[in-house]
């Protein structure tokens, strides 16, 4: 296991504060920080020669790095500024089945997803529901997948409680009926480890910003690779062609691999920082992670069972990782309060959202759950 306490001094915000809300913005790393100082003089002491010398190659490695945390084959990667335009990408360009217009989304997935497909109306979007408020089995989706069905379109980890699903399920229903699996990770990067190619998902989708740790502006996609050749997204530009320099305007040609899914001028510093917290995260180890997120919950859901309050987070290890969800009856003022008193936390409607930073110790878990109590009794 990793020297956690060694670890972190990487993260000089965890000695300002009971950092509880890594799934939301991982804290900057010390190399993120020496990253985007490296940016600045790069661009600074170099020029227009700096794209080919240094910029160009730094995207190839984050494409490349992405790849290794999702376990996807090289050219099957590309780089998105959020999660919502790689959804919107991929909206625009997966060969769906022809003459079928449903679309099956969980009804506790991200909002972004939903909105994607609500806003074409080519489509009929249905959402799985879920019994406990919790958990949505993969039995639900089974259940609902048809031979009208399009695609399904999920998260890997439920963001307002934390449930892992079982990707590899909903992918073989889906595709027993002829539909496509697109999943939503951007819970599980950093914090789960990755195989696409296990899951069997179509495509994939997730970003750096959270438990990654390389701030915002750093999403990115993976298609399979049989796939890619048939899209043709709609939402493009010149670097998602074979050839940008060759500046050809009366023809589009597109490259060959996941390139084809990028757009314009990438946001250079975001990807210095990003590849920064991506390389850490690698370096210590996502399975390593997990497995201190798995314990720093687990406690988290013991405080919660001895002091009557009521979670919205599965029991079994293996279905979460980094999340625990409270009730809570006001949660902006519980999470601002908590904040005054030196703990990060994050409210969602009638929910604190716990998800502390894997370098949190038991000592501040601890500190940091008296507060939250005191804090949540004074609202009820
Ligand atoms: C699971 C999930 N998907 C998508 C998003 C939104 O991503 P973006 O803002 O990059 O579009 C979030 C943001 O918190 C998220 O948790």
């Amino acid at each position: 296991m990793p020297d956690w306490k060694a670890l972190r001094a990487e993260f000089p915000l965890l000695g300002r504060y009971i950092y509880l809300n890594a799934c939301s913005l991982g804290p900057l790393p010390l190399r993120g920080r020496a990253a985007l100082e490296r940016y600045a003089q790069d661009w600074d002491q170099k020029g227009t020669p700096v794209w080919f010398s240094d910029w160009l190659p730094l995207l190839a490695a984050f494409r490349d790095r992405v790849g290794e945390l999702l376990g996807a084959p090289g050219g099957t990667t590309a780089i998105a500024p959020s999660v919502s335009v790689a959804l919107t990408t991929l909206a625009t360009s997966l060969p769906l089945a022809a003459g079928r217009k449903k679309v099956l989304i969980g009804e506790l997935d991200f909002p972004t997803i939903g909105h994607q497909w609500l806003s074409r109306p080519e489509f009929e979007v249905e959402f799985v529901p879920s019994r406990d408020g919790m958990t949505i089995p993969p039995s639900a989706f089974a259940e609902r997948i048809d031979s009208q069905t399009a695609l399904v379109v999920t998260t890997h980890l439920f963001y307002t409680t934390g449930y892992l699903q079982d990707v590899r399920a909903i992918a073989d229903a889906a595709h027993a009926a002829g539909a496509l699996c697109l999943i939503d990770g951007y819970q599980t990067c950093g914090c789960v480890p990755l195989d696409v190619e296990a899951m069997g998902c179509d495509a994939f989708v997730g970003g750096c910003l959270k438990w990654l740790s390389g701030g915002p502006g750093n999403a990115f996609l993976y298609v399979r690779p049989d796939v890619i050749p048939r899209m043709r997204p709609q939402g493009t530009g010149w670097f998602a062609t074979r050839d940008p320099f060759s500046f050809s305007l009366q023809e589009l040609d597109f490259a060959d691999d996941a390139r084809r899914f990028e757009t314009g001028t990438w946001a250079m510093p975001s990807h210095y920082a990003g590849l920064a917290g991506l390389e850490l995260i690698l370096e210590v180890g996502v399975a390593n992670i997990q497995e201190r997120l798995r314990d720093l919950t687990d406690r988290i859901l013991v405080r919660c069972d001895q002091a009557g309050v009521r979670t919205f987070t599965p029991r079994e290890r293996e279905r979460r990782c980094g999340i625990v969800t409270l009730e809570c009856a006001q949660p902006e003022e519980v999470e601002a309060q908590l904040h005054a008193a030196g703990v990060i936390v994050d409210s969602r409607p009638g929910r604190i959202r716990l998800s502390p930073h894997w370098c949190v110790t038991e000592e501040e878990l601890e500190r940091g759950m008296d507060l939250v109590f005191h804090h949540l009794k004074a609202h009820t």
